[in-house]
C-alpha cells in the first residue's frame, strides 16, 4: 500500500498568497492569549457597538420564526426587507430605488465582496483612500484586482481631494471606494466635497463608486448625512451604496447588510450570492425589517452615547503629550497619531520602529489592545474603538498614558503638531 506524503500537499490556493495576516488579527490573537494567561486586558480593538439589539427587533425575529419564516428565503432578500430598505432610502436619503435594485446579504461585508466578485477583471484597479477599512484591500487581492492606495493625511482630515483622485484614476480603474463616516478615521466628506468628487468622476465613465455608508447614523455635532448618490444624482447608476443594520442598530451578530445600485450589477451580485450562501438568514431579515420600519429612538440614543464618548476620548488623548487626534466627525473610533513615539526606547531597551511595534508595546505594557494604522494603510497611527463604557475608556487611556510616560525619547517634545 502506498503512503501519501502529507507534507507535500499544500491545501491553500495561490489566490490567498497576497493575503498577509493583518495587524488587527495579530492584536486580537495576542489579546486573547494574554487574557487566557489571566491578564486583565482592555480590548479597544473591537469594531462593534457594545449595546444590546433593541428588544422590539429581537421580538420581530422571534415572531417570524414562530410564524414559520424558517425556510430558504429568496436569494436577493425577502420582499419585506427590500421594501423596508427602499422606504429607508426614500425617507432618509431622498433616493428612489425599486425592490429589484436592492440586494440583502450576510452583512455589508458580503455586499462588498459580491460587488467586487461580480465586476472585477484581473488587473482592474480599485482606488482606496487610506486610512481605509482593511478588508477592502484583501477582498480586491483575493479576486485578482489591484488595490491602489491614496494616502489621505491627518492634515487633510483623512479625506481624499478631488484633484488627488483625478490624478490616481487610470483607464484600468474599475472602482473608487469611499467610506464616510470612515472606519477608522471618522472622517466625513461635505456635500461640496462630494460634488467636487462627482465632477471628477463625470470625466471618467469607466469608474464605478462604492459608497460604504454603514456609519451613516453615527454622526456628531448635528451634521446632516448626505449620501454620495444624493449628492451626485447623475452618477446614481454608477454608484453602489453599501449599508446595513450592524452599526446603527447594534446588530453585528445578525449579519444583515444591503446594497442599492445599478440593476445589472445587482442582478450579477445576486448570481454570485446564489453560488456562495443563498439568501441571508430569514429571521435576521425579519429583524432588520423591524429595525428599519420601527421606532428609531435607539439609533438616537446610541449616537448620543457615542458622541459623549468621542468627546471624552478626544479631550483625554489631546492631553497626552506626543499623541495627536482631531475630533472625528462620526463612527466610533479614534485614529490617533503616534509619530512622536516612533524611535522611542521601551523600559526593556527595545526601540519602537513602527506603529505595529507601538501597539505591541501598549498591549504588553498597558494591557490595552489597539490596532496599528498599518492595518488601515496609513502609519504611524493606532485605532482605538470607543464602543465601550466611559469607565473602561478612562481606564484604558490612564494605562496608555502611564505606559507612554515610561518611554525614553531622545528628542524635545516641542514641535508636535496637534
Ligand atoms: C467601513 C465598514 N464597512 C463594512 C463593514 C462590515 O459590516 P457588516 O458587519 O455589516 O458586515 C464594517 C465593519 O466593521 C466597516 O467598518
Amino acid at each position: 500500500m502506498r503512503h501519501i506524503v502529507s507534507e507535500l500537499l499544500n491545501p491553500v490556493s495561490s489566490r490567498l498568497a497576497p493575503i498577509k495576516p493583518s495587524a488587527s488579527a495579530w492584536v486580537s490573537q495576542a489579546a486573547k492569549a494574554l487574557k487566557s494567561q489571566g491578564h486583565d486586558v482592555i480590548d479597544m480593538g473591537l469594531g462593534e457597538p457594545d449595546f444590546d439589539t433593541p428588544s422590539h427587533i429581537v421580538e420581530a425575529a422571534y415572531e417570524a420564526a414562530k410564524a414559520g419564516q424558517t425556510r430558504y428565503p429568496p436569494t436577493g432578500g425577502t420582499a419585506e426587507l427590500k421594501q423596508a430598505v427602499v422606504a429607508k432610502f426614500k425617507r432618509e436619503n431622498e433616493l428612489d430605488y425599486s425592490n429589484s435594485q436592492i440586494i440583502i446579504s450576510n452583512g455589508a461585508k458580503q455586499v462588498i465582496f459580491n460587488a467586487l466578485m461580480a465586476s472585477l477583471e484581473p488587473g482592474h484597479e480599485v482606488l482606496l483612500c487610506a486610512p481605509y477599512f482593511g478588508q477592502y484591500k484583501d477582498m480586491v487581492l483575493i479576486l485578482g484586482g489591484k488595490p491602489i492606495e491614496l494616502s489621505c493625511s491627518a492634515d487633510d482630515k483623512f479625506l481624499a481631494s478631488a484633484a488627488a483622485l483625478d490624478a490616481a484614476i487610470t483607464g484600468n480603474t474599475r472602482w473608487l471606494i469611499l467610506n464616510a463616516p470612515s472606519n477608522p478615521s471618522g472622517a466625513l466628506y461635505s456635500a461640496q466635497q462630494l460634488d467636487d468628487i462627482g465632477d471628477v468622476l463625470n470625466r471618467h465613465p469607466q469608474v464605478m463608486v462604492m459608497a460604504d455608508e454603514i456609519y451613516e447614523h453615527i454622526l456628531f455635532d448635528d451634521q446632516k448625512f448626505v449620501s454620495f448618490a444624493a449628492a451626485n444624482p447623475q452618477l446614481k447608476e454608477r454608484t453602489l451604496i453599501v449599508n446595513g443594520v450592524s452599526k446603527a442598530y447594534a446588530m453585528t451578530g445578525w449579519r444583515i447588510g444591503y446594497g442599492a445600485g445599478n440593476q445589472a450589477l445587482i442582478n450579477a451580485m445576486v448570481t454570485v450570492q446564489s453560488q456562495i450562501s443563498s439568501g441571508a438568514c430569514s429571521v435576521a431579515q425579519a429583524a432588520a425589517a423591524a429595525a428599519l420600519n420601527g421606532p428609531q429612538d435607539s439609533v438616537t440614543e446610541f449616537r448620543i452615547a457615542f458622541e459623549r464618548r468621542r468627546d471624552l476620548v478626544v479631550s483625554r488623548i489631546q492631553a497626552i503629550d506626543g499623541l495627536t487626534l482631531d475630533a472625528p466627525a462620526g463612527a466610533f473610533y479614534a485614529f490617533v497619531g503616534c509619530d512622536y513615539f516612533i524611535g522611542a526606547t521601551t523600559p526593556q531597551g527595545k526601540t519602537i520602529e513602527d506603529d505595529t511595534q507601538f501597539t505591541q508595546y501598549l498591549l504588553e505594557d498597558a494591557k490595552v489592545a489597539a490596532v496599528a494604522g498599518s492595518a488601515y494603510g496609513l502609519s504611524p497611527f493606532f485605532r482605538l474603538s470607543t464602543a465601550t463604557s466611559d469607565e473602561v475608556l478612562n481606564q484604558a487611556i490612564d494605562r496608555i498614558a502611564e505606559s507612554i510616560a515610561k518611554l525614553s525619547i531622545n528628542r524635545e517634545i516641542t514641535n508636535i503638531n496637534r
